[in-house]
């Protein structure tokens, strides 16, 4: 098994809110991140792939179409916007970086499939909110 990765920078603005909770639960629970006018992360994304390679290109998948995807399906939807409020796929989420990672994996999954080579596929979605705390998704481990 070949992992191929790319990695892709976006900013963004956010709040942690739980509408069904108090102002004061989301104050003690969130702190900084409840800030009701927002506050920006500048976000790393890696996106790998896993598969097998096409003999025919030595690749698993194209990193260009790869690069597009992410583009597409991610950056040209979430960067320089407003998570909570601007993008459709994420509507009715918290956009922690937990649901976030979850989020981009899906909205993903399909063009990767199509892009890559036989039977390679998504592997995981990695999301940095800043250098020190990223969340991985990865739903399937065995492959
Ligand atoms: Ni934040």
């Amino acid at each position: 098994m070949i992992y191929v990765t790319r990695k892709a920078h976006f900013n963004a603005a956010h709040r942690l809110h739980n509408s069904n909770k108090s102002d004061k639960w989301n104050r003690e629970t969130f702190g900084k991140c409840n800030n009701p006018n927002w506050h920006g992360h500048n976000y790393t994304i890696e996106v790998t792939v896993a598969g097998t390679v096409n003999p025919e290109t030595g690749y698993v998948i194209d990193l260009g179409d790869l690069k597009g995807i992410i583009q597409k399906r991610i950056l040209d939807k979430c960067d320089h916007k407003n998570l909570n409020l601007e993008v459709p796929f994420l509507e009715g989420i918290i956009p922690s970086t937990e649901n976030l990672v979850k989020a981009f994996f899906q909205e993903l999954e399909d063009d990767i499939y199509e892009a890559s080579y036989g039977d390679s596929k998504l592997y995981s979605v990695k999301l940095f909110e800043t250098e020190r705390n990223l969340a991985e998704y990865r739903p399937n481990p065995s492959i």
